[in-house]
């Protein structure tokens, strides 16, 4: 399950390089995760070619393109409340615009979407964006269009991103689209369709030129990067009917995660996300192997109860997990740790909920992002459970994981007081003008006096101060690696 971007990032618009030529206006914005960001960027790469250059301001737009979330209730509301802003702006500024959705709602809600939402001119589908031209034919005569279908094949490998309003030193590089794994709070099986992988040829390539282009640090990114398997095409189910030799000279994760490491060793290589049961621990030794390959895995839990996990459809128990935990902490000693945690699942009692508490005392996570259950129309929760855990009940159990988790990260933030660790700078910190803010290979915020150091600047910073989530330090020179 592809982890939540940023809460500030929530609807940011994309800028890219305006092409010459290019007469007409796109307003692009994503909600979500990482793949959605990502993926509007592909969309971005697309649309330049049929004439569009970006532009932040929707007066002045002659299309707008909303990257949606269906994760939960909340995001989709998100979006039905842009779409009014859009209209508003529409009727009052602009009343050439057309607007489209993208994503997982477009996927979700179908041609609902045209019915429900008078403004809504063009739906596409997550592996629909090549049709993107076509679509866009249909619209500017006047049709409504739609392509919401799911694809067993698309990966977009050969389309290169444009990348412009990145800080230039991390990017995002998508390496498997689709979830196979139906738990049953989550509709992404239904959103983004079955598991496929992308050729490690074409990442390589992407990697490279990142590098090529002064980036620093990369995130592989999948719904589930663990099951990454290429062995010539096609879906991840259909593995067993593959050829011999096919099967011979497959790549799985850890193949990918060591072929990215070595093609280039100065750049930093994450990954996210990694599902329990997928993890295997020849990915952990890859990481230990390779010094630029970070030490932070997100590892989703969603509850600590065997009874939960059953009813989620999680194909682990508490113990398997506590055993994984175990035994990236022995090949790893300093791998940060974070979770993704759902409490108020239906059924959920208070001793349910205990043994979350209790497991996340157990691993104490570097950090982690905690949700209440929101039924979702369609999976087999939403289905067949019936989401009975009170509102109230929830909003209790999720503050007293919040705090928690608070304590937790404190208490790993001050394990690195008086360290010095290595921050790849990535942006000027909100705080402060004075300071830089960057992370450490284990995903933990690093800000400190700018000195003579530039973004993207690998420097050795000694930790003075922490908060529960930041560490406060002083540049003590370049780091040599
Ligand atoms: N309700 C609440 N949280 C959900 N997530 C996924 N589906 C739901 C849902 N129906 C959470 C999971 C996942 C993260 C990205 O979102 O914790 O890992
Ligand atoms: Fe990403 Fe879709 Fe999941 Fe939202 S529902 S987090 S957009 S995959």
């Amino acid at each position: 399950m592809e982890k939540i971007i940023d809460e500030n990032k929530q609807g940011e618009t994309l800028v890219v390089e305006q092409k010459e030529g290019n007469k007409r206006k796109l307003f692009i914005e994503s909600y979500g995760c990482a793949m959605n960001f990502s993926d509007s960027e592909i969309v971005a790469s697309i649309m330049a070619n049929q004439g569009f250059n970006t532009t932040q301001k929707l007066e002045e737009a002659d299309l707008v393109l909303v990257n949606t979330c269906s994760i939960r209730d909340k995001a989709e509301q998100t979006v039905r409340k842009r779409l009014q802003k859009y209209n508003a702006v529409k009727r009052d500024h602009n009343p050439k615009m057309k607007v489209g959705v993208l994503g997982c709602m477009a996927e979700r809600l179908k041609t609902k979407f045209l019915e429900e939402e008078k403004i809504v001119d063009l739906v596409v589908g997550p592996d629909a964006y090549k049709d993107l031209p076509n679509l866009l034919a249909e619209v500017d005569e006047g049709r409504d269009a739609i392509n919401v279908i799911l694809s067993k094949e698309e990966t977009y490998g050969d389309i290169s991103p444009v990348r412009l309003n990145s800080n230039g030193v991390t990017a995002f590089v998508s390496i498997t689209r689709g979830c196979d794994n139906m738990c049953t709070f989550c509709v992404v099986p239904f959103t983004r369709g079955r598991e496929r992988s992308r050729d490690p040829q074409s990442i390589i390539e992407e990697v490279n030129d990142l590098w090529n282009r002064g980036y620093k640090d990369i995130t592989l990114l999948g719904q589930n990067v663990d099951s990454y398997l290429w062995y010539g095409g096609g879906l991840k189910k259909d593995f067993e009917k593959a050829s011999p030799i096919q099967k011979a000279t497959s790549v799985n994760f850890s193949k990918l995660l060591q072929l990215c490491a070595k093609a280039q060793p100065k750049m930093r290589i994450r990954f996210s996300t990694s599902n329990p049961q997928d993890l295997t621990l020849d990915v952990v030794e890859t990481m230990a192997k390779y010094n630029n390959i970070c030490n932070h895995i997100h590892l989703p839990v969603q509850s600590g109860s065997n009874r939960i996990l059953k009813e989620m459809n999680r194909l682990h128990t508490r113990e398997e997990y506590m055993g994984l935990i175990d035994n990236i902490r022995r090949i790893i000693p300093n791998c940060a740790i974070s979770q993704d945690i759902i409490v108020g699942f239906p059924t959920e009692t208070e001793a349910d909920f205990q043994d979350t508490v209790s497991l996340m005392a157990y691993v104490k996570y570097n950090f982690g992002y905690m949700y209440k259950y929101s039924e979702r129309p369609g999976t087999m929760a939403g289905r067949n459970m019936k989401d009975d855990v009170p509102e109230e009940t929830k909003k209790r159990r999720l503050q007293d994981i919040v705090d928690l988790q608070r304590i937790h990260s404190e208490i790993k933030t001050k394990e690195w007081l008086g360290k010095t660790v290595e921050v790849l700078i990535e942006k000027q910190s909100k705080k402060s003008d004075a300071q830089w803010s960057g992370r450490t290979p284990q995903s933990i915020v690093c800000v400190f006096p700018k000195g003579i150091y530039e973004v993207g600047d690998f420097v050795n910073v000694k930790v003075t101060d922490c908060t529960s989530a930041t560490l406060i330090g002083e540049a003590v020179g370049l780091s040599p690696s």
